[in-house]
């Protein structure tokens, strides 16, 4: 097998919400340590800095390049101060991987106004304003990658309206982004993941549960954070060079399938 060179090498990537709301890996998280594993330079951006920190431990102990910044996404200073950090400190913003979210359960009869306002500004009005802050920068370091993570409860009901609807702008903004920022050599995509086992759903968890939820996709086993944070890391690589406007599920096959194809019925028969 041939060496190859850090598939992120001299590359500076900015990750928000790069911390995890409780113990394990969560998909910012993730994706931080495998940008730096494989070259990056990394401002870990999340507005419990000490979140942040557990992610910069892991990634020093491995030998990679890392500084954290408290920062509230939902506010365009704090944006701002993170895009001018990251140029302060490295330089250059090659990669911007929109990550932070909250889950909001309920229909529009039971969610409350404030609690609909709250999840449309930190899962959708963060990547813009982010994505506001840090864009010019790209451009001045000639182009680069923006990930914005959305889930596949923005591809079809999920249970969870206003959480819906605000991934399903994730999906709709990283479209329009992909197209308006081409010319400026930036490419936009989204990842979709399913029912992945991070410290976001963990305390809503069992036994059962996580074993219902591995069970109800093709592949029939638990995602993780890493398998979100590999998708980022291809998408940030240059060996997605040719791939923007995309919106990739990383749900072992979930929305691939009819619902009814995992029934005890179809198992029997479908052979
Ligand atoms: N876990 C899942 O099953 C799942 C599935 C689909 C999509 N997602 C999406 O993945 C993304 C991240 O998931 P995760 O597992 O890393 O979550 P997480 O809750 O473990 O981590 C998110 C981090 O974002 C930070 N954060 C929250 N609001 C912020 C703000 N306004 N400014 C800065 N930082 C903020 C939190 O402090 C936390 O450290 C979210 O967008 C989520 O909707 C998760």
């Amino acid at each position: 097998m041939a060496d190859r060179p850090p598939r992120l090498e001299g590359k500076v990537a900015i990750v928000t919400g790069a911390g995890s709301s409780g113990e394990g890996v969560g998909n910012g998280k993730a994706a931080s340590i495998l940008f730096a594993r494989e070259g990056a330079k990394v401002l870990l951006v999340d507005f419990q800095e000490d979140r942040a920190r557990e992610t910069l431990d892991i990634i020093q102990e491995e030998g990679g390049v890392a500084s954290t910044l408290q920062g509230d996404m939902t506010k365009i200073d704090d944006c701002e101060r993170m895009a001018q950090t990251a140029m302060e400190r490295y330089g250059r913003v090659d990669i911007l991987d929109n990550n932070v979210g909250i889950s909001q359960r309920g229909t529009v009869v039971e969610v409350s106004e404030e609690d609909w306002d709250k999840v449309m500004t930190v899962n959708l009005k963060t990547i813009m304003l982010a994505s506001k802050a840090t864009i010019p920068h790209i451009i001045a370091g000639g182009g680069g990658a923006i990930i914005n993570i959305a889930s596949i409860a923005g591809l079809r009901a999920h249970s969870s309206t206003p959480y819906t609807t605000s991934k399903a702008g994730v999906i709709g903004l990283t479209f329009s982004m992909a197209a308006d920022h081409a010319a400026d050599n930036i490419r936009v995509n989204a990842i979709a993941p399913g029912l992945v086992y991070t410290p976001m759903v963990a305390p809503r968890m069992n036994d059962d549960l996580r074993q219902f939820r591995a069970d109800a996709a093709p592949l029939k086993t638990e995602g993780t954070g890493w398998d979100v944070g590999y998708a980022a890391l291809f998408l940030a690589s240059d060996e997605a060079r040719w791939v923007t406007g995309i919106c990739l599920p990383v749900d072992a096959g979930l929305t691939s399938v009819h619902p009814g194809t995992f029934t005890p019925m179809n198992q029997q028969t479908r052979y």
